[in-house]
């Protein structure tokens, strides 16, 4: 198959083919995603293929508004879900709620509840509305891989194997949305993002609860191993800049090739390709993805990302990130931690 690019003047090409029941990917505000029309199976069937991505984790339908949300729901609209729409909507933040039958089960990845979010990026607003129909669209990326922030990243994971790609230049967050599973009471943070659990909480005047640290659910695709380059990553979670000099020298023994995403008094540690961040999460969680794909590109034996972790904001996201993309993180108590599965 043949991959065309679209530029964002060009939209009808997408839109047709998107009515036509193919698949397309477009620019969000948090990623690009791998769209198709969410009431039909066999388009959306065709994301699962060319993803490579696991039947059993459902995608996110993308809607324009509370109304289209309305449509796809069943019963009462759960009150978080309202509170939480009518604040972040449209923006990065996915609600889940009980289904009716508008969305296949297929997309569900057959479950009663479906995840629903309204983008706020105007090129993906355009599709849902020129399409006329919700849009299933799971991150761009070959399965596994970090999540694509720009046309490049998606023509690298799927060229070949979807016939377009819309570009509408960097996605300004840089990391997936927020998902709050509201169809359970109080609601579940089941994928930190964007928008942090201290917000989420104030918003809705009352307790947000944590996977693992507070229950056993998870999002079924927060099971799999996620966002890695093809070189090892390798966290160093530490505070004291001594212990963080102490710790890059080691592994520059180790991988004497390494790459190293950090700041930039840094740079000095390394002889392989550096790539400068803030020290703060936000501008991390804008360059984590691309950095991974750009650092990969130069075949180091290993990315080294230099960041102590903090939960406040997107803060809580980033920790999350690096946890599934690294195989190894190095903690100020001198652990190590080897990641398996
Ligand atoms: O920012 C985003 O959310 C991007 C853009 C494209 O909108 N999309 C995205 O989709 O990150 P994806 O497929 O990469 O991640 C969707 C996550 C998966 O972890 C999946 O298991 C979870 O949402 N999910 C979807 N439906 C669910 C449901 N009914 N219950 C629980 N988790 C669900
Ligand atoms: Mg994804």
């Amino acid at each position: 198959m043949i991959t065309e690019i679209l530029s964002a003047d060009n939209l009808s090409r997408g839109i047709d083919a998107l009515k036509n029941g193919e698949v397309v990917a477009f620019p969000t505000e948090t990623v690009y995603g791998l769209g198709a029309d969410a009431t039909n199976s066999e388009a959306c069937k065709k994301i699962f293929e060319a993803k490579g991505r696991p039947a059993d984790n459902p995608l996110i339908v993308h809607v324009l508004d509370i109304k289209e949300l309305e449509n796809v729901l069943t019963g009462q609209m759960p009150k978080s879900a309202q509170r939480l729409v009518e604040k972040f909507w449209p923006g990065p933040l996915t609600v889940i709620v009980p289904s009716n039958d508008t969305i296949p089960l297929l997309v569900r990845g057959f479950m009663p509840t479906v995840a629903v979010r309204s983008p706020s990026h105007p090129i993906a607003r355009e599709l849902i509305q020129a399409v006329g129909r919700p849009l299933a669209a799971p991150s761009a990326n070959r399965s596994g891989r970090p999540s694509p922030t720009r046309a490049a990243d998606v023509w690298q994971d799927l060229r070949g194997r979807i016939p377009y790609i819309i570009d509408g230049g960097n996605s300004p967050v840089g990391l997936e949305s927020t998902i709050v599973d509201c169809s359970v009471d109080p609601p579940l943070l089941l994928r930190p993002g964007f928008i942090g659990l201290q917000t989420l909480e104030s918003v809705l005047g009352g307790r947000v609860l944590r996977p693992g640290a507070d229950a056993p659910h998870k999002a079924p695709g927060m099971k799999y191993r996620h966002y890695a380059p093809r070189a090892p990553v390798i966290w160093i979670n530490m505070k004291e800049d001594y212990h963080i000099e102490q710790a890059l020298l080691q592994l520059k023994e180790e991988f004497p090739g390494m790459a190293l995403m950090a700041s930039r008094q840094w740079q000095r540690c390394v002889a392989g390709p550096f790539l400068q961040v803030e020290d703060t999460a936000q501008d991390i969680a804008h360059n984590l993805f691309s950095g991974f794909r750009e650092l990969d590109q130069a075949k180091p034996d290993a990315i080294v990302v230099v960041w102590e972790e903090n939960d406040q904001g997107v803060g809580l996201a980033v920790a999350n990130r690096l946890e599934k993309a690294c195989t190894k993180q190095l903690t100020w108590e001198g652990c190590v931690r080897q990641v398996t599965d």
